[in-house]
């Protein structure tokens, strides 16, 4: 195949030289074929900060995938299970936020969409990586850590801290390195509080072939997305959370165009009467251009009177001082327009698809089913490997 590729180049170089490029490129794009996989906890109907930070690159990267790309995303129900639920409010979650995920448009024939709950080779890899990943490694994850330190500031004692925690909590990146691990990934999407079990998951990897002296699993890469922070609204020295107990710090996906405007009228700025991008000394206000610039814009380009839009957030700011003369009430009024106008259709799709549940239900179990394909040939694999059955394959 690949001698034959070759051989066509050649033959195109002395006459086609234009077409031999072309060829070239195809070839590179077949050789670099990727597989994304990433996925998200069920907290809820998705915030502005998660829809601009992680989402919409899920969306950006199904839309710029090449033809033979892969991508996995799925719903991490098991994650969830490791903090106390509502078995009623888990089920609402997982199926909203499948409902929200498709109405920001991942389309489930390009991608392999489901509910990780639903493909029980997840919890199998898990088992199987627990038996290879030592207490030590797990005891250094931050996520571990603070979940300690929260315990601390109560004022437990060392030994009674660690001993009330779940199993499932302290061995939640080892599930995560089964769910990335199982579809033999290239790259894996997520923001930067992943890094941590992105090296784990690595290092699992790692450790796997070693024990199998085959170089089985890949050790895929981080796909730092060029995705947004979005701060909170009343607080803009933090990120904006689902946990906070002001309502008003985030704007939901589904939120009312009265409450858009209500919550955008109340964000946290500052005095000053100008408008600039200035995440250091002005995360207020950075933070309200940050939102604009990361929208679509259309809105936005005609409030300014303009088809051309430079997106960049300090160049965004210069032209929006302009437009404005600099008034912080004016650039909310943009922006809740700005969001509103974003929002409707993804909130009509979102509406529709909650009123019909047995299409929803569908889209899950053709998603689970694709996923379980691919998970059952790396766990008929895996078995064999590790001597659980002869070989199949
Ligand atoms: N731990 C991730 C988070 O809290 C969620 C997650 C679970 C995940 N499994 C994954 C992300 C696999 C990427 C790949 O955001």
């Amino acid at each position: 195949m690949l001698r034959r590729a070759r051989l066509h180049s050649v033959q195109c170089l002395s006459t086609y030289g234009r077409a031999q490029t072309i060829f070239r490129m195809q070839h590179t794009a077949l050789a670099e074929k990727r597989v994304i996989v990433s996925g998200i906890q069920p907290t809820g109907v998705p915030h502005l900060g998660n829809y601009l930070g992680a989402l919409k690159s899920w969306v950006e990267l199904q839309n710029t995938a090449q033809p033979q790309d892969e991508l996995y995303f799925f719903i991490v129900g098991l994650h969830a299970l490791t903090v106390p639920q509502n078995p009623k409010t888990l089920f609402a979650d997982r199926q909203n936020l499948m409902a929200a995920l498709l109405a920001i448009g991942v389309d489930p024939l390009r991608c392999t969409l489901f509910q990780q709950d639903a493909v029980p080779e997840h919890a199998e890899l898990m088992w199987y990586f627990a038996c290879i990943t030592s207490f030590g490694r797990l005891e250094r994850m931050t996520t571990w850590k603070s979940k300690l330190a929260t315990l601390h500031n109560g004022g437990n004692t060392d030994h009674v801290q660690a001993s009330q925690l779940q199993l499932g909590l302290f061995a939640y990146p080892v599930l995560q390195a089964a769910d990335i691990l199982l579809y033999h990934p290239t790259h894996v999407p997520v923001g930067e509080d992943q890094a941590q079990h992105l090296e784990l998951t690595r290092d699992i990897a790692e450790g796997f072939n070693r024990m199998v002296k085959k170089r089985y699993f890949p050790t895929p890469s981080t796909l730092h997305t060029p995705s947004k922070k979005i701060l909170s609204l009343r607080n803009p020295a933090v990120k904006m959370s689902k946990s906070a107990p002001d309502a008003n710090s985030r704007i939901l996906l589904t939120d009312s165009p009265k409450n858009i405007q209500a919550k955008v009228r109340r964000a946290v700025t500052d005095a000053d009467r100008f408008l600039s991008y200035d995440p250091e000394a002005r995360p207020g206000v950075s933070n309200l251009i940050n939102i604009l610039s990361a929208l679509d814009g259309g809105t936005l380009r005609r409030e300014l009177g303009t088809t051309v839009l430079d997106t960049d957030p300090a160049r965004l700011a210069e032209t929006l001082h302009t437009a404005t003369g600099g008034s912080g009430a004016k650039l909310k009024a943009i922006l809740s327009e700005s969001l509103i106008e974003a929002l409707r259709p993804i909130q009509e799709r979102y509406h529709d698809l909650l009123q019909d549940p047995t299409y929803l239900a569908t889209i899950e179990k053709r998603g689970a089913e694709r996923a379980r394909e691919r998970a059952h040939t790396t766990i008929s694999q895996v078995r064999t490997m590790l001597g659980l059955q002869k070989e199949t394959l």
